[in-house]
């Protein structure tokens, strides 16, 4: 029979495991430690770190997952921007770049490229795309 476990109920639950719960999956799982970016989402559109956040402290406040930022059909500017420079290598990191960039575009429409760079230095990449990043970054602020 169905039985709610009391585990899906637990306020302490990182917000990231209850969102791929729901199959949001485009946060990922990477160092569980708030030290790489990989699970990085918006939460009343500041970029956070979805698993050190408890679902608890998302009560009441918007969260945006890369999922709701644009379609494929309609592309946010950071998406299209990350397509136009080829970003991507392994994709792991790729959320979290992508979402930590609209945390900041939220703050600041004009960044510069050292804003870029200090807005993304927790976003770890082990292909190292860092530089492709921070062009996409730019071409998106500046209107693709
Ligand atoms: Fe959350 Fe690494 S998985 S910061």
């Amino acid at each position: 029979g169905f039985r709610r476990s009391s585990e899906s109920d637990d306020p302490d639950k990182p917000l990231l495991y209850v969102l791929r719960g729901l199959g949001l999956t485009a946060a990922k799982f990477g160092c569980g430690l708030g030290q790489c970016g990989a699970c990085t989402v918006l939460l009343d559109g500041n970029a956070v770190r979805s698993c050190q956040v408890p679902v608890s402290a998302a009560a009441g406040k918007t969260v945006t997952t890369l999922e709701g930022l644009g379609t494929s059909g309609n592309p946010h500017p950071l998406q299209k921007a990350f397509i136009a420079e080829q970003v991507p290598q392994c994709g792991y990191c790729t959320n979290g770049m992508i979402m930590s960039a609209a945390g900041l575009l939220s703050q600041n429409k004009k960044p510069n490229e050292a804003d870029i760079r200090s807005a993304l230095d927790g976003n770890l990449c082990r292909c190292g795309t860092h530089v492709r990043v921070v062009a996409a970054v730019m071409r998106a602020a500046q209107g693709g």
